[in-house]
C-alpha cells in the first residue's frame, strides 16, 4: 500500500471507515455533476473493493486522502491505468473527487503533484495523462494548475456513455515527465 505525505495531506491505502464518507460523496449530486449517475451506498462499497483489488494487483490506484489536521477523509486522488480502448492508451491517469466541503482548498492539485512526482520518481512512468467531460471546468482548472496541458487532438467520446451523451465528450490533458521534473 502506497503511502505520500504533502503539507496538509496524507495519502494514503482504503480502510473501512472510509466507506461511509466516500458513499457521502458519491451520492452528493453537485460533486457527480459531470457523472452519469450518483452511486449507492452499496455501489461505493464495491467500488472500495474494486480499489483495494487493483491497488493489489497494480500496486497503485486512485486512494484516499486525509486531512492532517482533523483526521477526516477528503476525498480520493491518486494513479489508475487507463481501463478502456483509446488512441492514447496504454496509459496511466491521474484522477482526484473530493466532498464539497474540500473544494477551495487546494487539495486536489496538492495531492496530484505528490502523485505525479511518484508516477515520474518513483514508477518511472514517461508520461500522465487526465481527462474529464468537456464541460468539467474545475477539473480542468486542476489539470492545468499542475502542469498539464490540453491535447486538443486528443478529445475523445468516453466509450461508457452513448455518443449522443450529454457528458460524452471527454477532453485530454497530458503531462511529460520531462515537463514536470523542469517546473
Ligand atoms: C475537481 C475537483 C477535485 C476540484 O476541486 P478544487 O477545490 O476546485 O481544486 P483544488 O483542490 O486544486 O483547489 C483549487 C482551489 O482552491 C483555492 N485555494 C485555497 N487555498 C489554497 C491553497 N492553499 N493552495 C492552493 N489553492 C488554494 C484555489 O484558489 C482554487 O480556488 P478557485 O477554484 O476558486 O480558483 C472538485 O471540484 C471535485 O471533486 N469535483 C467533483 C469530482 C470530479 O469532477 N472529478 C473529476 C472527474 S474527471
Amino acid at each position: 500500500m502506497i503511502r505520500l505525505e504533502t503539507e496538509r495531506l496524507i495519502l494514503r491505502g482504503w480502510e473501512e471507515r472510509d466507506i461511509a464518507p466516500f458513499a457521502a460523496m458519491n451520492a452528493d449530486a453537485r460533486v457527480m455533476e459531470y457523472f452519469p449517475s450518483v452511486l449507492t451506498l452499496e455501489e461505493s462499497g464495491v467500488s472500495v473493493e474494486r480499489a483495494q483489488e487493483r491497488v493489489a494487483q497494480v500496486g497503485f490506484h486512485f486512494q484516499p486522502i486525509e486531512e492532517k489536521t482533523s483526521g477526516r477523509f477528503a476525498g480520493f486522488v491518486g494513479l489508475t491505468q487507463v481501463a478502456f480502448d483509446a488512441p492514447f492508451a496504454p496509459a496511466v491517469e491521474v484522477g482526484w473527487r473530493l466532498p464539497m466541503a474540500c473544494w477551495g482548498k487546494g487539495y486536489a492539485s496538492e495531492a496530484a503533484v505528490a502523485w505525479l512526482d511518484y508516477a515520474f520518481g518513483t514508477l518511472g512512468l514517461e508520461e500522465v495523462v487526465s481527462f474529464t467531460a468537456e464541460a468539467n471546468q474545475r477539473s480542468r482548472a486542476v489539470m492545468s494548475r499542475i502542469g498539464m496541458t490540453q491535447d486538443t487532438d486528443g478529445s475523445f467520446l468516453h466509450p461508457a456513455l452513448a455518443a449522443d451523451h450529454p457528458l460524452a465528450l471527454h477532453v485530454l490533458y497530458r503531462i511529460s515527465q520531462s515537463t514536470f521534473t523542469t517546473t
